[in-house]
């Protein structure tokens, strides 16, 4: 699969977006080691802060389904306006993914690919952990 079929796949996880409150869909797919790719779509709730990011909910069903290693996220939006992944996607997608991970954001009329360590330097790890 292309970088441009896996955004599609983004863009397709938007359709089950839950918005009723921002009505800004976001959809994400997550591509494992094996080439299986999880999809997740934004969930939000009526107090605001429960709301469920499209990354981490496309993450939460990788994981249940024993996946580790991840080859690629890419993220959609209804608006297609350059979204990308907030701080707390980036943190929870630092657990399981190198800084090299490829994350490809839908823009209007292109694509922007970044790499996890530069969305975000000097994650929290394992490691700070001194595990
Ligand atoms: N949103 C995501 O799904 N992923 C992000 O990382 C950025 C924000 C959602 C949350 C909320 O439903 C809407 O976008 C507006 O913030
Ligand atoms: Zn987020």
């Amino acid at each position: 699969m292309d970088d441009d079929e896996l955004i599609d796949r983004a863009r397709e996880a938007t359709a089950s977006a839950h918005v009723p409150y921002s009505e800004y869909r976001v959809g994400a797919a997550l591509e494992t080691a094996d080439g299986t790719v999880f999809l997740g779509c934004n969930i939000e709730n009526a107090n605001y802060s429960n709301s469920l990011h499209a990354e981490e909910v496309a993450l939460a069903e990788a994981v249940k389904n024993g996946h580790h290693d991840f080859a690629r996220l890419a993220v959609a939006s209804s608006e297609r306006d350059g979204v990308l992944p907030c701080g707390m996607c980036r943190q929870s997608l630092s657990e399981f993914c190198d800084d090299d991970f490829r994350v490809l954001c839908d823009e209007e009329d292109s694509k922007s690919e970044y790499r996890l360590g530069e969305l975000l330097p000097d994650a929290i790890s394992a490691e700070t952990l001194g595990k």
